[in-house]
């Protein structure tokens, strides 16, 4: 067991109809001039950022709006919110939306409260000092941003995906009001449960060290989203179900899940972040496209953990060898990948790299992650070349 910390500041107020104390939770941590920061426009077509809008305005609180952050949000917004929040002396920001909408918002707030380009942060070059403080109302449970430290941000230029983490930039509150991810369509509920179910697989297996209440909360949280994505497939309106999703994916991604470990393996997503920057997929689609030739790629050195999960997660019979249990339980995943209606791999999952592609994928993500990476396995950018291409 490794020593760690658990830091989660972030105030959750989780229910129906909990997005009607937006104003009173902004006062509460000090925001006087807001930039509300949204998507695409599904919260302008779902009526949410009106009621927060007239919320405001009834509490006579300003603020300003910048709608646009599209999945794998786009450094250039990120300057443009920059500059926004600059001139007009933002000193709050509320991320109305996804993972993308957040994520844009958190870039923001570095690049307001730090000198220099916001883009260095991403590009490990040196450390934000500071973020502006941040609200969040979730409208899909997925990337678990709400409460975790990451950022994750593409650079149009080379179209780099990169991630940037500190404590910083954690949400002062979350308001979750499950009901707000009823207009999902079908397939961003199931890419959010895939997401969800990754950020506590990347955690599970590892190599270094074990605590077993994380262990057993880890499987539990795998076992609960499994069971209720399944639900959500044949009724979307269900709340419950949609309840149990929104709670693991803040779980999932809040440290929870693997305090006592090293930290956990994180090479899916370090490669899924490769495929999100060039063909712009959904990001828990491409983790599930990836997963299954990387679990068969890494197994073996990792098999302790991949028998537990098979047997106590994915419910495999123990029944044969080591290998045998961990590979079914593989299986397994891949099929409750299909009963969502998820890839299992690139074709499935619509792209279909050339053979430079793949290299340049390999080679971009070797770099971001300073040559290797990977605690069930240790993996080297000719290991990530070959998992890619097993994934085709
Ligand atoms: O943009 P709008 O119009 O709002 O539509 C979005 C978007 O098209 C739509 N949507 C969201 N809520 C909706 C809705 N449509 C109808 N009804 C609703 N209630 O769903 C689409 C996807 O939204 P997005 O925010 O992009 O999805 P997600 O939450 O999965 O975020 C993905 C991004 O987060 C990153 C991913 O790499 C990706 O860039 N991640 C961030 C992490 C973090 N900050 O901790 C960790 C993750 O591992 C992940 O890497
Ligand atoms: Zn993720």
């Amino acid at each position: 067991m490794f020593d760690f910390k658990y830091y989660t500041p972030t105030k959750v107020v989780f229910g129906r109809n909990t997005e009607a104390r937006v104003a009173e939770l902004i006062r509460e941590f000090g925001g006087s001039r807001v930039l509300i920061h949204y998507g695409g426009g599904s919260v302008v077509r779902s009526g949410l950022l009106k009621k927060v809008t007239d919320t405001l305005d009834k509490a006579g609180i300003p603020y300003v709006t910048l709608g646009g952050a599209v999945p794998n949000p786009r450094l250039s917004l990120v300057y443009k919110g920059i500059e926004l929040c600059k001139k007009e002396g933002v000193d709050f920001l509320l991320a109305v939306g996804g993972g993308s909408a957040i994520d844009s918002a958190k870039a923001i707030g570095y690049g307001v409260t730090n000198e220099g380009d916001v883009w260095d942060f991403y590009d490990y070059k040196r450390k934000a000092t500071a973020c502006l403080p941040l609200g969040v109302i979730l409208t899909l449970a997925a990337t678990g941003s709400e409460m975790s430290d990451s950022s994750v941000i593409t650079k149009e230029e080379g179209w780099i995906k990169r991630g940037y983490s500190s404590d910083f930039a954690r949400a002062k509150f979350a308001i979750m009001n499950p009901e707000l991810t009823m207009s999902l369509p079908d397939y961003q509920t199931a890419c959010g449960c895939a997401d969800i179910m990754m950020h506590t697989m990347e955690r599970y297996f590892t190599n270094g060290g074990n605590m077993e209440i994380t262990d057993s909360m880890a499987e539990g949280l795998l076992r609960t989203v499994m069971t209720n994505a399944e639900i959500l497939v044949k009724d979307p309106k269900n709340y419950d179900a949609r309840a149990e999703v929104m709670w693991a994916g803040s779980l999932s991604h809040n440290g929870l899940t693997g305090c006592g470990n090293d930290g956990g393996d994180w090479m899916t997503h370090k490669m899924e972040h490769e495929l999100g920057g060039l063909y712009d997929v959904a990001h828990g689609a491409g983790l599930a496209a990836i997963w299954g030739s990387w679990a068969r790629y890494v197994y073996r050195d990792c098999l302790p953990r991949f028998r537990r999960f098979a047997v106590n997660v994915m419910g495999v019979e123990p029944v044969g060898t080591d290998e045998e249990i961990a590979l079914r339980g593989i299986e397994a995943m891949e099929d409750f990948y299909r009963r969502i209606h998820m890839p299992t791999n690139l074709r499935e999952l619509g792209v279909n790299p050339t053979e430079a592609e793949f290299a340049d994928m390999a080679h971009k993500c070797a770099v971001g992650v300073n040559g290797a990476k990977g605690s069930a396995k240790l993996l080297h950018e000719a290991d990530m070349l070959a998992i890619y291409k097993a994934s085709m």
